[in-house]
């Protein structure tokens, strides 16, 4: 008895006999994804764009027993997606069991200084790449009986990160599409969610986060109060792929060490200020405070932003009576949302 329920579980939560494309599998997310599908038992195919730093994985895979291969190929070229998509077809015989639509990239500038040259190839790279792959996927996944896309989204496309606005834009589209692919495939089999990690120690981050201050920054504006590792998405991305996920489709989920709940303290504090009331709202966080405060003013509200860590009782005790001086020892409010 033990010994069925145990072979049940190992099914639940294995990958073995399927059979996987990941985009972007050299580097970053898309390598830890690549081996981690492998590990739990999958056949993976990659691609890139550099044919030797593909060469050097696939010695590195081969040298580990996990059974990779790959394709040279820049998915943001509709002949080059079409070539990767029969070299898939033919590698697995007519049937793909998981589609991980990894790759992306992003130009970091404020959107007025946007060339058309770059709006088309992040469209292409981000949006149109990922379409087309999963247009050219179907049959295969159908085939499959038990088909899994993923599509790496963004935090970028379900907050607002100051990042750029078009790179936020695709990442939104990408997940609206998971939404509706959830739907319209639902009949064919085939499962599909998006996963939205925030800052990710990847080579691609690393050209922003190498600045000191800047990484400053993100880390204080996340809860968990650092960066996130490829593994913490590429972990997520396994899950939604095994048999165990068989419920999950159609979902949007944030790897974010707690970033996106931001939402929910912005909005409260914004409408309880529409509303009339008069507002202080503390974060340990100086400059995102800061930003608070001018798109605050901006908007004529009267929210007052003293800097507090309430892990302290010396700063709790301190946050109170300041609130108290400022609002004449009463307050009819108080709005608890640090987790
Ligand atoms: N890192 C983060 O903080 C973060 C946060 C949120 C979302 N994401 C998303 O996660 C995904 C992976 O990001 P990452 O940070 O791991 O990126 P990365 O470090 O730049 O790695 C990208 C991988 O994709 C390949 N690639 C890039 N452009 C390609 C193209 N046109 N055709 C084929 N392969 C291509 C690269 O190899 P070649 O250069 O050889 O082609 C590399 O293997 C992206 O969709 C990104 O938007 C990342």
């Amino acid at each position: 008895m033990a010994n069925s329920s145990g072979s049940c579980k190992n099914k639940r939560w294995s990958l073995n006999g399927m059979t996987a494309l990941v985009t972007g599998g050299t580097k970053g997310i898309g390598h830890a994804i690549v081996e981690e599908l492998a590990e739990f038992g999958a056949r993976v195919h990659t691609c890139a764009r550099n044919e030797s730093e593909l060469e050097a994985c696939k010695c590195n895979w081969d040298t580990k027993g996990l059974q990779v291969s790959y394709s040279v190929c820049d998915v943001s070229s509709r002949a080059q997606r079409e070539k990767l998509m029969e070299a898939v077809s033919s590698e697995f015989n007519g049937k793909l069991d998981i589609l991980v639509n990894n790759v992306g990239t992003c130009i970091v500038k404020p959107t007025t200084e946007f060339t058309a040259e770059e709006y088309a190839v992040l469209m292409a790279t981000n949006l149109e790449s990922t379409y087309h792959l999963n247009q050219l996927a179907h049959p295969l996944l159908k085939a499959s009986g038990r088909g899994n896309i993923i599509l790496m989204s963004s935090v970028g496309g379900v907050v607002s990160v100051n990042v750029s606005s078009l790179y936020s834009a695709t990442k939104g589209a990408i997940n609206q599409l998971a939404k509706n692919l959830a739907c319209e495939w639902a009949k064919d089999d085939i499962r599909v969610n998006s996963v939205a990690p925030w800052f990710i120690r990847t080579p691609l981050a690393d050209t922003v986060l190498c600045d000191k201050e800047y990484l400053e920054k993100v880390e204080g504006r996340t809860p968990l109060g650092r960066i996130g590792e490829v593994e913490e998405v590429s972990s997520l991305v396994t899950f939604l792929c095994m048999p165990a996920a068989s419920y999950i489709t159609g979902q949007t989920i944030c790897v974010d060490g707690g970033l996106t709940t931001e939402r929910f303290r912005h909005a409260v504090v914004e409408e309880l200020a529409q509303f009339g009331a008069r507002v202080h709202k503390c974060a340990r966080n100086e400059f995102e405070l800061e930003a608070c405060k001018r798109n605050r003013e901006m908007k004529g509200f009267q929210v007052s932003y003293p800097i507090c860590d309430v892990t302290s009782r010396e700063q709790r005790e301190k946050l109170m009576e300041n609130v108290s001086s400022k609002f004449n020892g009463k307050l009819n409010i108080l709005v608890r949302s640090i987790y």
